[in-house]
């Protein structure tokens, strides 16, 4: 397939169009920058032995996006373009929804103006809220967001269910759980020094010395240790799970089809901590600090469907979370060259964020 990845040079997204280009698939990637860089998409290309064609614009530019659908016929879009920080979204509250938001309704527009009708989105476990008590999450459990980061996901979500049953578009929902680590060659993975980095990064600058402690979300959560507990799932795990939904989208009678990628295994922030020890055979130091009221305790997958109906099912441990991301980190110590920043300015868009009428050129088959 051709397939049109949105935020393809960030962090989940290059490790996605890897694997798509590792299953064969042609790749165009659409990206503003803003976080990802043209770095991670050269090294991408070099893993893989293939090129990536890259198209810089904003995702919430319908113009644009228009124009990038001029360029040929794409047979699905995987859209990853957004911002993914809890904190982030919860501080930019205007920002988050636009972006998350206005980048869905600019690629759905101009797939309906080009008759492309799978569309796979990037969703997180925010949409849950999680639980208290630590049941796994099913995707039939209750959507109760606590963050504006869940919300707009889950807007997302119910705008997609509505088209797909309008029969205007196939779907795949895939809710990624806590991702981490990265390539094992080193030569991709994630950005430490942009807000919502990882607890992994996040321990890797500690580590490094960059960071003098780690700061815990609280120690009174009601989970095995008072720390949050959360589901770890290696990157290129849940790369291989968005290829896996979108060869997996033309198998379901459902127009919309929501899968899990996460592990299963419920693990604290504690838990994180000592394995790193173990694996790198030193103490790291950290301090339990306040929680922000969103913290959840618990927010573990339950995988059976994705396992069943996509035979998908996450192959790397916690311990390959923790080398591949110490390899990364020691041979990349401030990211890719030149360091994305946090400081990088909100762009915005130049172009139109939405436009009722199709453009002359657009053809749909349809
Ligand atoms: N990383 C995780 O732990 C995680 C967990 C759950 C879900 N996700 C999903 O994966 C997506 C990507 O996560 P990530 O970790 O790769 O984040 P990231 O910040 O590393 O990557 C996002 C990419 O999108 C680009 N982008 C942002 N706004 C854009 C716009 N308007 N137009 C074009 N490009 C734009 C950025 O430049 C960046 O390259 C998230 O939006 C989220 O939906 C990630």
């Amino acid at each position: 397939m051709r397939v049109l990845v949105t935020g393809g040079a960030g962090y989940l997204g290059c490790h996605v169009v890897l694997a798509l280009l590792t299953a064969g698939h042609d790749v165009d990637v659409v990206d503003d920058f803003t976080r990802g860089t043209p770095a991670s998409l050269a090294r991408v290309e070099h893993l893989a032995g293939r090129h990536v064609t890259t198209h810089a614009a904003d995702v919430a530019d319908i113009d644009a996006v228009e124009r990038i659908f001029a360029t040929g016929r794409f047979d699905a879009v995987v859209h990853l373009a957004g911002l993914r920080s809890t904190d982030e979204c919860h501080d930019r509250v205007l920002d988050a929804y636009e972006t998350n938001l206005a980048t869905t309704f600019a690629l759905l527009r101009c797939m309906a103006w080009y008759g492309v009708q799978r569309f796979v989105l990037s969703s997180s476990a925010a949409v849950y809220g999680g639980s208290d008590d630590g049941t796994p999450l099913a995707e039939s459990a209750r959507i109760v967001p606590s963050s504006p980061l869940g919300r707009s996901m889950a807007t997302n979500e119910h705008l997609l269910t509505d088209l797909a049953a309008a029969g205007a578009v196939r779907v795949a929902v895939v809710r990624c759980f806590t991702t981490a680590g990265a390539h094992p060659s080193g030569r991709i993975g994630e950005l430490a020094k942009v807000p919502g980095a990882g607890l992994v990064a996040r321990i890797g600058e500690v580590v490094a010395g960059q960071r003098p402690h780690l700061a815990v979300h609280g120690g009174d959560h009601p989970t095995h240790d008072g720390t949050p507990v959360r589901d770890f799932v290696h990157v290129a795990d849940a790369a291989e799970g968005h290829v896996a939904a979108l060869e997996g989208l033309d198998d379901t009678s459902r127009a919309v089809t929501t899968w899990n990628l996460g592990t299963g295994v419920p693990t604290s922030v504690l838990d994180v901590l000592r394995r790193v020890e173990r694996v790198l055979g030193r103490e790291i130091p950290h301090r339990i600090v306040d929680a922000p009221a969103r913290t959840v305790a618990s927010v573990v997958a339950d995988v059976t469907r994705t396992t069943t109906e996509l035979g998908w099912a996450a192959r790397r441990t916690l311990d390959d979370v923790v080398r591949d991301h110490w390899r990364w980190h020691q041979s990349n110590p401030h990211g890719y060259p030149p360091t994305v920043t946090p400081e990088t300015p909100w762009r915005g868009g130049v172009g139109h964020r939405l436009r009722l009428v199709p453009p002359p050129a657009a053809v749909n088959p349809n």
